[in-house]
């Protein structure tokens, strides 16, 4: 049995680098990789420096109270460090909670990231899938959530939305989060890239929590802090809930590492006010470079990446497998139902990098590169 071959069929996520290098015969560190929405200023120069002085941190068990990082994100996010639970990735933390919650179903508005269908399979959870995508245009499914949801269900939204690239502000999920409430449904935001979003105040459901017992937000440091190969992300939301899954969760599976690096990345309020300025350049650039050719369409987008629609199928599928072969990596939307192949998503990377994409990328549209 291909257990490899197995696991890739189960998931399929961007940024599978050490996979393509094996295929091109190359080391990876020669893979430009756009397929993962990672920050490409980081991880933060303090976070390698904190890094390579604690590395001792590896010879004892990590502090499965995690203290220190709590106490950050307790002053970051003004909650009480009860109402914080951290995770080996947002990965973990979304898992706990869709286990401890045990909703009736879950309902997912698709495209959708794999991770949710993978954790409602794997509590058996019965999913129920919503649409965003009608006739090649964005609709939010207001009416049909209120009409499909039922007491004990769970809805989880992801804002930003991956791979679709749009943000909702806080004021227009708050009318759907009061009237979920009033029927018992759980509410649970991910915000795996919020922090890319200079004014979150606008955008973010934290502030909320603290009114709304039905309300979860999921936060991850693995894409805006560049450490997905090391882990961490926290939920916030009920305090006994939180401690209700401490109490039976795996207390060593965030790494003191990750914690040390946490705790000094979320204080490291430069760094994030450089990544707000530098995005800010390059969505401008991507605007006036991609979102002014005519066979490109580009989707609104808020945080580190974009998705582009083609006219045909044939055209992102060759552009693909063109970049492939030059060693440039682009996100495909296998997975991502109901996108189809016309749709790519684009990480946002070094402006060099960026650069060179759109010269290959503008090339094969013009047709002065075969494939
Ligand atoms: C929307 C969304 N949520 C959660 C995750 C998982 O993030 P983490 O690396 O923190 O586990 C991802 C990863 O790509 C994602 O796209």
């Amino acid at each position: 049995m291909d257990a490899g071959g197995d696991i890739m069929n189960a998931i399929d996520h961007g940024g599978r680098i050490y996979e393509y290098a094996e295929k091109h015969l190359v080391d990876w560190t020669e893979i430009e990789d756009f397929s993962a929405n990672i920050n490409p200023l980081g991880p933060p120069q303090k976070v390698l420096d904190v890094l390579s002085e604690s590395l001792q941190q590896i010879q004892h068990y990590p502090d499965r109270r995690h203290v220190m990082v709590k106490r950050v994100l307790s002053m970051r996010l003004s909650l009480a460090e009860d109402q914080i639970l951290c995770g080996n990735g947002a990965t973990e933390v979304i898992d706990l909670l869709i286990e401890t919650l045990r909703p009736s179903r879950l309902a997912i508005l698709t495209p959708a990231f794999q991770g949710y269908e993978q954790v409602a399979r794997r509590w058996g959870i019965p999913l129920l899938k919503i649409s965003m995508i009608i006739e090649d245009s964005l609709v939010f499914p207001m009416e049909k959530l209120l009409a499909d949801l039922r007491p004990g269900d769970g809805l989880i939204i992801n804002n930003p939305h991956n791979p679709l690239g749009f943000a909702l502000k806080a004021e227009e999920l708050l009318p759907l989060l009061e009237l979920l409430e009033t029927r018992e449904v759980y509410m649970i935001i991910d915000e795996s890239f919020m922090d890319f979003l200079p004014d979150q105040t606008l955008w973010s459901m934290i502030p909320s929590i603290k009114n709304h017992r039905f309300l979860y937000v999921v936060r991850s440091a693995t894409k805006m802090y560049a450490i997905p190969g090391l882990r961490f992300g926290y939920m916030v939301g009920d305090a006994n809930l939180v401690a209700l899954i401490e109490t039976k969760r795996d207390g060593w599976s965030v790494n003191q590492l990750a914690q040390t690096a946490a705790s000094i990345a979320y204080q490291d309020k430069a760094f994030d006010e450089r990544t707000w300025r530098f995005l800010d350049i390059e969505k401008h650039w991507i605007s006036q470079t991609w979102g002014k050719h005519p066979s490109v369409e580009v989707l609104p987008f808020h945080a580190n990446f974009f998705l582009v629609r083609f006219s045909k199928e044939r055209i992102a599928t060759q552009l693909l497998e063109m970049l492939g072969n030059k060693r440039v990596y682009l996100r495909g939307m296998n997975g991502f139902e109901p996108l189809d192949n016309r749709y790519l998503r684009v990480a946002i990377k070094h402006h060099e990098q960026n650069v060179k994409l759109w010269n290959l990328v503008e090339a094969f549209l013009c047709g002065s590169l075969s494939t």
